[in-house]
């Protein structure tokens, strides 16, 4: 069984803990999210090592600088092959439409498949405490939402949010808009650092699309059963048309 709505977070940082645990769940998943402290430490090699093993990447990086630097950065990373990239809402429409417009101007001119854009809104990890801390007027909910929409306005594919969210991003955005969801943990395990999060099956009912799961699978004493109780519980949840 497996499910290409499952993105299992390889949060290590080398190449050897990848292969194993990527080797150890096998044809169980397809689709792997290399983050910040893998690639900082390893590379581009892993990014050539999933797809050498025929699996797709999320690379999730979350880009956040000025519009011309982001622009240049996605298009270097394009070049590695990775099916989704990320920039941070944050960085403004500006931002996010130059990024946007260059990527597809890039993979038009090299003759590739562009890959999916998305944007982080507010990180999952992000508490009312925090959230009160940036000094924010909205409501948490309401800069998400508001975060998404203007994500879409500049021709982003979709965004990453938590699952407690996903229902209004989905109302408000439309059904072709790829909603990714970290801070998902079955019933039971543990929270970590997390904040707003939900079980597999109430994220895909609220209607995201793929579900990111690190340490729930990686830092499990068996992985790859870990996997097959997400997978079942994601099963009675039929992907959307
Ligand atoms: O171990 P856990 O399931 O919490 O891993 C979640 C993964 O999703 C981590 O790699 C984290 O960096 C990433 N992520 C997140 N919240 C976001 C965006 C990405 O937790 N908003």
């Amino acid at each position: 069984m497996s499910d290409n709505r499952l993105i299992v977070a390889l949060d290590f940082h080398n190449i050897d803990d990848v292969k194993q645990l990527v080797n150890e769940l096998g044809d169980s998943v397809n689709y792997y999210k290399v983050g910040m402290e893998l690639f900082y430490s390893v590379g581009a090699e892993v990014v050539k090592f999933l797809k050498s093993s025929n699996k797709n990447i999320f690379l999730d990086l979350k880009l956040h600088d000025i519009p011309n630097t982001v622009a240049g950065g996605l298009c270097s990373l394009m070049n590695l092959g990775a099916n989704i990239l990320n920039i941070h809402a944050g960085g403004g429409y500006t931002m996010m439409k130059t990024a946007a417009e260059r990527l597809k101007m890039e993979a038009d001119l090299l003759k590739i498949e562009r890959p999916k854009l998305i944007a982080v809104t507010v990180l999952t990890s992000i508490n009312q405490e925090d959230w009160e801390g940036l000094g924010y007027n909205l409501q948490m909910k309401g800069q998400v939402v508001r975060l998404a929409k203007l994500a879409q306005k500049a021709g982003l594919d979709g965004v990453v949010a938590s699952p407690q969210e996903a229902k209004a991003i989905r109302e408000a955005c439309g059904k072709d808009f790829l909603i990714v969801t970290p801070g998902v943990r079955p019933a039971g395990a543990a929270i970590n650092d997390q904040s707003r999060i939900a079980t597999p099956s109430q994220a895909l009912t609220n209607g995201a699309t793929h579900l990111v799961i690190g340490r729930p699978i990686i830092a499990a004493e068996n992985p790859k059963e870990a996997t097959q109780r997400i997978l079942e519980e994601m099963s009675t949840i039929p992907a959307a048309q």
